[in-house]
């Protein structure tokens, strides 16, 4: 059966430890594996701008033995003239797999039910899975064993990466907190989610309005951008709503010292972040950015043996 990864709960916690120790295997020997050796091509579309994602998938499939196809939505039949049901019956001919930066969840789920090959979410709107396989690699190397860790979130609670914690990090048997303006907080159904999935592996989900009691005594600081993109409009309320929000030496000082500071990037120092924070001891956020690459390797390599 194909697999996809469109949301972090599609892996169980037992295939997402698979991945992540892979993960650090590939980090250790990168080019140990050569699954798509021929080479085969996999199709990386853009419907959003890229740096990390584009680039890490890039070198990754070549990595790997294959060559990446870098599509802009801008110029492809993709984004209004074809479906992506169509889009995936033309690609899944040639391709081995399918990698989508997108706007709605729904566009992925009808490019995965449409195609035998596997489908990989690059971000959407609702979720970034691929950002945290990176993140809870990362997480491991400075913290060791996931399970039993508080990380806290503070901005926008509705937003791709605030979801993708969540879900994420309760399948690691996290705790996960995510602190925000009432009006930003996380989707409803996706905290159902979270809490099904925490109900199984002993990790808990824990919305805040005050971010310094969301810092007490956590392991893992975490932010994105205040404006996500597609938000570019609201840029100027968004400011003003979650300015009590910024991740501040003040409120890196509550966490554990040992705390680490993450954030996906690109950041807007001075916003949601201080640059003393981003730019100081605890922050790990180039070590996050450079797993992306192993990561997805990792991903790539276990879709292929599953699919
Ligand atoms: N973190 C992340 O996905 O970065 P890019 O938008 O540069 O790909
Ligand atoms: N929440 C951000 C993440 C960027 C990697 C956005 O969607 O723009």
């Amino acid at each position: 059966m194909t697999r996809h990864l469109l949301r972090d709960d599609d892996l169980t916690k037992a295939e997402q430890d698979e991945i992540i120790d892979l993960a650090i295997a590939l980090k250790k020997d990168r080019w140990k594996l050569k699954p798509l050796e021929g080479p085969q091509t996999v199709a990386v579309i853009f419907d959003k701008s890229s740096t990390r994602t584009r680039v890490s998938f890039a070198v990754g499939i070549a990595d790997l033995g294959g060559v990446p196809l870098i599509i802009s939505t801008a110029n492809s039949q993709l984004g209004g003239k074809e479906t992506p049901a169509d889009t995936a019956r033309v690609l899944e001919r040639q391709v081995a797999a399918i990698v989508w930066r997108t706007y709605a969840q729904k566009g992925l789920e009808e490019m995965a039910a449409g195609t035998s090959v596997p489908v990989v979410n690059a971000l959407s709107d609702d979720f970034h899975p691929c950002q945290l396989l990176a993140d809870l690699l990362t997480i491991r190397e400075h913290k060791g064993d996931l399970a039993g860790l508080t990380l806290a979130f503070f901005g926008d609670g509705r937003s791709n990466m605030a979801h993708s914690y969540m879900l994420a990090c309760v399948t690691a048997g996290m705790h996960v907190r995510v602190a925000s303006p009432e009006d930003y907080a996380p989707r409803d159904d996706v905290v159902a989610d979270a809490d099904r999935r925490a109900a199984e592996t002993g990790g808990s989900v824990e919305l805040y309005t005050d971010a310094n009691e969301a810092a007490a005594g956590a392991d893992i600081i975490v932010t994105d951008t205040w404006v996500s993109m597609g938000k570019e409009e609201e840029k100027l309320a968004r400011l003003r709503d979650l300015g009590a929000y910024k991740v501040t030496r003040e409120l890196m000082a509550l966490a554990k010292p040992e705390a680490i500071f993450i954030h996906c990037l690109p950041a807007d120092r001075g916003y949601e972040v201080e640059a003393d924070v981003i730019d100081g001891p605890q922050s790990v956020v180039w070590d996050e950015a450079e797993n992306r690459l192993h990561a997805q390797k990792a991903l790539l390599v276990w879709l292929l043996r599953q699919s």
